[in-house]
């Protein structure tokens, strides 16, 4: 089932861009959780566009509401469904795009798959804004997580080749999630907003990395093979539109050195057993080994680009050209960074109800 994610809490997204409404039905929530709305909305206002340089124009109010699964303030531990209506959309930017897909989106894959059915309008259920449910989802499990001791954080690692400081991989990291772009170097954030401001007004875009830490993460939880803690965090993080790349730790780093130096080597500590190094992010034999779950997310550049491009004409099956009138994002990335925070926070809830 494409929409659907998870063992023990079971999300299930829903809707199109264009039509009356998106949302989420989260099954299995422990009962008699609190969840604050307020840091909820929050949360989602960090994804909705217009905080971030070179987001799209597209005012997303991503007004919630929740039709089942809460009463006095509380989880009831039947579904949670939350819906968001659908407003400022403008279809006629995509009328054109029926005929001529856009590179890099998902309109000839979706074309092919469902052989013209789908609603093509704003992206459809492709759309990035099915990010919204899914970070509103994420903002319940990240309540509950952190009434268990554990933090979930994420910052722009990089845009371009410009880079933030990375993530000291045995620390909780300092939370920037107030900055509107949210990175640890105010000096190389501004490099990277002037970035996305050039590549917006010559039309074009540019991916970069969300790199995300959660801490307080018990040892011992997750197993080993094909359900390890690795590919339950990857498959859903690979649900997040636009993400090609997943890496845990020193991620594909690791193949430049020696074991003598990779190895994180354990210690008696006050507290128990630690690692004295995290190059592992916190994962061996897809069980957590109590050090902070460290990895990084790789975005492409948005496919939507003002630039004329080259595609084909489906009417008159000819090559052409596509020029993208509608609003997108220059950079996904800044808005991105509550989504991964939400989509690892969901992982690890469903693993941590279900060991
Ligand atoms: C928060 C967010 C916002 C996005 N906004 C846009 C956008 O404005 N225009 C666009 O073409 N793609 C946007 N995308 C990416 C597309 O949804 C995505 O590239 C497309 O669905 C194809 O999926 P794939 O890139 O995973 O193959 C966004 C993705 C995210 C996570």
């Amino acid at each position: 089932m494409s929409s659907m994610w998870g063992n023990k809490i079971r999300i299930s997204l829903f809707g199109e861009s264009h039509g009356k409404g998106i949302g989420v039905v989260i099954d299995g929530l422990p009962p008699g959780e609190p969840i604050d709305t307020e840091r909820i909305a929050q949360h989602m206002k960090r994804r909705s566009p217009g905080f971030q340089p070179g987001a799209t124009a597209r005012r997303e109010g991503d007004e919630i509401s929740v039709i089942s699964g809460f009463y006095n303030g509380k989880t009831t531990g039947t579904p949670l469904c939350a819906m968001i209506g659908n407003s400022d959309t403008r279809s006629v930017d995509y009328d054109k795009l029926v005929a001529k897909p856009r590179p890099g989106h998902a309109d000839l894959t979706g074309l092919a798959r469902y052989a013209g059915a789908n609603d093509p309008r704003g992206g459809g259920h492709f759309s990035g804004r099915l990010t919204a449910p899914l970070t509103f989802a994420g903002a319940v499990a990240i309540q509950i997580l952190n009434r268990r001791g554990i933090t979930v954080r994420a910052h722009i690692a990089s845009i371009g080749t410009i880079e933030d400081t990375p993530y000291d991989p045995t620390q909780t990291p300092e939370d920037c999630s107030e900055r509107s772009l949210p990175v640890l170097s105010e000096d190389r954030g501004l490099k990277m907003r002037q970035l996305i401001e050039t590549l917006r007004d010559e039309h074009d875009s540019i991916g970069g990395v969300v790199e995300c830490m959660a801490t307080g993460f018990p040892a011992g939880l997750g197993r080993p093979i094909f359900d390890n803690m690795e590919s339950r965090i990857a498959s859903i993080l690979f649900g997040v539109p636009a993400v090609k790349g997943v890496e845990f730790g020193r991620g594909f780093k690791v193949s430049q050195f020696k074991g003598s130096q990779n190895n994180d080597s354990p210690y008696m500590a006050e507290e128990g057993i630690r690692l004295r190094t995290n190059h592992a992010g916190g994962i061996e034999g897809g069980i957590s080994n109590g050090m902070p779950i460290l990895f990084r997310c790789a975005f492409k550049p948005t496919p939507s680009i003002g630039k004329p491009q080259k595609t084909v004409n489906l009417e008159t099956m000819t090559d052409d050209t596509v020029e993208i009138t509608g609003r997108h994002d220059s950079c996904i990335v800044p808005r991105a960074v509550p989504v991964i925070e939400s989509a690892a926070a969901i992982a690890l809830l469903d693993i941590l109800l279900e060991d």
